[in-house]
């Protein structure tokens, strides 16, 4: 913990809420009465063990990283870099705060999904936690993180609803086969045209053997499910689809690209 005094903390705090990431600050919780619970701890310790405890010397990319609770973790074991985007500037503000009384050495850049490939660098570790379904274009993303960011391991997160049986899927169907469509563990992903849970963010909603499907899509292999909603893959060697937008990076006025 850097030297910020109980006060201080809790009055930046709040000026800087609301909080959707509840961080224990020196005493100082910054989203107490979270919908979730103690959220995303309660989340993180269900699928913490699925990813390597000691991070040393290796990098990771925090994508949608909110308030930093889970880019704070990766520095806490230990990555060299930890660099978190998300197209909000006010969630990142909480993050530069929480990494600053905490004590970690972060970067927080505001960025989309979609720009990725700007950022002309693969990390070993590349988290995608609760960001899928607040996509219009979730295909596109998994396409755009497959081929430009993803060295070793990605781990997706997604909200699911519906069935979570996962159907062994076939390479290809008769058309006359209408009934496997209705079938729980058929991969299924459901649009919301409107609002769901008050946030009109949220845009597609898969079921288990969807975010499955979808990832596998992508280009990466399944290498473990350790909580319902969590998938930890690997790039698949050949595989994906080559992301149709954008084709390169574009370079933008100062230094970066887009
Ligand atoms: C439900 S929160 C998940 C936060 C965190 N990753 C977690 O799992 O607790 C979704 C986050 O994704 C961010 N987000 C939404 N659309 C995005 C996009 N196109 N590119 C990057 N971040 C995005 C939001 O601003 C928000 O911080």
């Amino acid at each position: 913990m850097s030297g910020f005094a109980f006060d201080e903390i809790r009055r930046e705090a709040e000026a800087l809420g609301p909080w959707f990431h509840n961080i224990d600050l020196g005493g100082v919780v910054t989203a107490p009465e979270h919908f979730l619970g103690d959220y995303p701890a309660v989340k993180w310790r269900r699928f913490r063990h699925a990813l390597p405890a000691d991070l040393r010397g290796r990098t990771v990319l925090d994508i949608g990283c909110n308030g930093g609770f889970y880019s704070i973790e990766m520095k806490r074991r230990g990555a060299a870099r930890v660099l978190g985007v998300d197209i909000d500037e006010g969630y990142l503000r909480q993050a530069r705060f929480a990494a600053q009384v905490i004590g970690v050495e972060i970067e927080f850049l505001q960025m989309s999904v979609y720009d990725v490939a700007a950022l002309e660098e693969r990390f070993d570790i590349v988290l995608f936690l609760g960001v899928l379904y607040h996509l219009r274009h979730p295909l596109l993303a998994l396409d755009l993180i497959r081929h430009h960011v993803v060295r070793d391991l990605f781990v997706c997160q997604s909200m699911q609803r519906g069935s979570s049986a996962q159907l062994h899927v076939e390479q290809d169907y008769p058309f006359s086969e209408a009934d496997v469509f209705d079938y729980a563990g058929f991969p299924r992903l459901s649009f919301i045209e409107h609002c769901y849970a008050g946030d009109d963010t949220n845009w597609w909603v898969p079921n288990r053997a969807c975010t499955a499907a979808m990832l596998r899509s992508a280009g990466f292999a399944i290498e473990s499910n350790p909580e319902e909603e969590v998938f930890v893959c690997r790039p698949n060697p050949g595989d994906g689809h080559p992301p149709i937008f954008p084709v390169r990076p574009r370079r933008l006025g100062n230094g970066v690209s887009a």
